[in-house]
Parts: C-alpha cells; sequence; structure tokens
C-alpha cells in the first residue's frame, strides 16, 4: 500500500515514523525543499535517540529510514493509496491542498486529513470525490499516542471508513468511529475543561498549582488542565472553543475573557515560554 503524508511539521512527521516503523513505505510531500530536510534530519535524530536508549536496534531505524523518501511534487503521489494531510490548520490552505490532490491521484485515492477542528464534510466538499474525503485525526506525540479518532463526512463512503479504520489498527492504533461534529469527541470533552480551569483561576476560586493538583488526584489526570494548555498552545485551545461556540451557538463554549487575554499577549504556553506557567 502507497502512503503519503502532506506536511512535515510536528504532526506529519509523527504519522510519518509511525506508518515507517510498522513497515510501510511512505512519501513526505512538502513544498519546501529545506523544510523537507529538516524533517528527515528531525526522524534520524527522533529514531537515533530511542536507539540510544535501547528501545529499538540500530538496524530497526534504519529499515525505518529506508522506508521513508521525499518529494516536491504532487505527480510522484499520484497512484497512492491514502494521502494523509497534515499541514496547517487553516481552511482556504486546505482548499487548495485539497482541490490539487483531487486533480492530480487516481480514483482510487483517499484522501484523508488530520485537522483537528474544521469540517470534514466541507474539506470533502473540494473535491469531487467526498465519498473518499475521511478524519483521520492523530494525538500529539503520533509515535506514542495510542488513540485515532476515525471521522465520518456526511458523504464518507462505508468503504473509505473501513479501510482506514483497519490501516489505523495495522500501525498499532486504537481507532474510534466519530461521525462528524464539533471538535469530534475529545477536543469537545478536552478542551471546555480546560476553559471552565480557567475560569476557576480568573475567579480566584484556587491557585493555579492547585487547580493542577486537584485534577491530578481527584480525577486521576497525568497531567492538570492548565499545565494541559500551555502543552497544547493556549492560541490552538482558543481556536478549538471558538469552533465549538461558532458552531453550537451555546454560551456554555463561550471562550474565557482570561484566555483570549493570554493569547493576545502572546503568552501561548511552553511554544513562547509563558502560559499560566513559565518555562
Ligand atoms: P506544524 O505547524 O508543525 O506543521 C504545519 C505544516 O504545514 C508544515 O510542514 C508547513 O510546512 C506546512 N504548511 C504551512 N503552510 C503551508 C502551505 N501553504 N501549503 C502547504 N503546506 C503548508 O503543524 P502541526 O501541529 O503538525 O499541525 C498540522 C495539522 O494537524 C493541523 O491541521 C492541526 O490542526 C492538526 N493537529 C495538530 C495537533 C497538535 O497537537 N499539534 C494534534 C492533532 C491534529
Amino acid at each position: 500500500m502507497k502512503i503519503c503524508v502532506i506536511g512535515s511539521g510536528t504532526m506529519g512527521n509523527g504519522i510519518v515514523q509511525t506508518f515507517a516503523t510498522k513497515g510501510h513505505k511512505v512519501v513526505i510531500k512538502g513544498h519546501r525543499q529545506e523544510s523537507l530536510d529538516k524533517a528527515i534530519a528531525s526522524l534520524d535524530k527522533g529514531l537515533s535517540k530511542l536507539v540510544e536508549k535501547g528501545k529499538i536496534t540500530s538496524e530497526d531505524k534504519d529499515i525505518t529510514m529506508s522506508n521513508i523518501s521525499t518529494t516536491l511534487s504532487y505527480e510522484d503521489i499520484k497512484d497512492a493509496d491514502l494521502v494523509i494531510e497534515a499541514i496547517v490548520e487553516d481552511i482556504k490552505v486546505k482548499e487548495t491542498v485539497f482541490k490539487e490532490l483531487d486533480e492530480i491521484c487516481e480514483d482510487k485515492t483517499i484522501l484523508a486529513t488530520n485537522t483537528s477542528s474544521l469540517s470534514i464534510t466541507e474539506i470533502a466538499s473540494f473535491t469531487k470525490r467526498p465519498e473518499k474525503v475521511i478524519g483521520m485525526h492523530f494525538f500529539n506525540p503520533v509515535p506514542v499516542m495510542k488513540l485515532t479518532e476515525i471521522i465520518t463526512g456526511q458523504k464518507t463512503s462505508v468503504e473509505t471508513f473501513d479501510t482506514v479504520f483497519k490501516i489505523a489498527s495495522d500501525i498499532g492504533k486504537v481507532p474510534v468511529r466519530v461521525e462528524e461534529s464539533p471538535g469530534f469527541v475529545v477536543n469537545r470533552i478536552l478542551v471546555p475543561m480546560i476553559n471552565e480551569a480557567v475560569g476557576i483561576l480568573s475567579e480566584n476560586v484556587a491557585s493555579k498549582e492547585d487547580i493542577d493538583e486537584s485534577m491530578k488526584l481527584g480525577a486521576n489526570h497525568p497531567i492538570g488542565p492548565l499545565a494541559l494548555a500551555d502543552l497544547i498552545g493556549l492560541d490552538v485551545c482558543l481556536a478549538i472553543m471558538e469552533v465549538l461556540y461558532n458552531e453550537f451557538s451555546d454560551s456554555k463554549y463561550r471562550p474565557h475573557p482570561l484566555l483570549k487575554k493570554m493569547v493576545r499577549a502572546n503568552n501561548l504556553g511552553r511554544k513562547t515560554g509563558k502560559g499560566f506557567y513559565e518555562y
């Protein structure tokens, strides 16, 4: 089976590593040679660390790397069986890419998107093959996180769903079936919980440390909601809340003003060195 991943950022690289480790040939389609070179270097470095830690052998690493190739040209991926798009979360950019893929790829090609908040039905509408468009939502870091939400748009066929569900299982993930709805399952539960924690903090009900400690010890979460927000990125949390709020028009999804204020101050969490905590 020929697999292609579009995009070589955090998620694209994780998806590529996961497929290649499981013995699949995978092609990364990038839009700049520089980012493809960076992706290969980062995959190599990540796998070398696993060798150092004794988690894989250097032979495993070589086999995995030999399963990965790169290209800048859509022509090279036209015969792919499955294309997984993992580029920037911007509907306009995804529209351009899906139109291009639809134009170039053979009829058999399934087009999957790793979007964390956009509508699969809308993305499918950019193509003439909506029955072959599906959500394949991996979690970060992809090689570690077991779950994959397999999301059907309104026109996704049963055959496409069955094929992608099986592929996810074959690469060691635990797929769950999700019918498209804003936030899918995980983010619809998780991000409002984070938003609530922000509200509790802003009302001075408890300190940030105590809010996080409460959820770790009282709900058995491995990490508290505010530390988790810093890890995900406050801008990402806000974007997801906005999707939920706009789509449902329900005040229970209103992004908390403190969350907005933090984003406006560019205190986005780990990636900017400061969020609810300092890094
Ligand atoms: P990233 O910022 O690490 O990577 C984005 C990629 O998009 C880069 O390879 C970049 O070169 C490419 N790109 C940017 N503009 C482009 C353009 N105009 N044309 C083609 N490619 C372009 O982003 P990340 O975090 O890997 O996210 C990718 C997708 O995965 C998004 O849809 C995001 O919502 C989703 N996602 C992210 C998760 C996360 O925790 N970061 C978790 C689950 C899904």
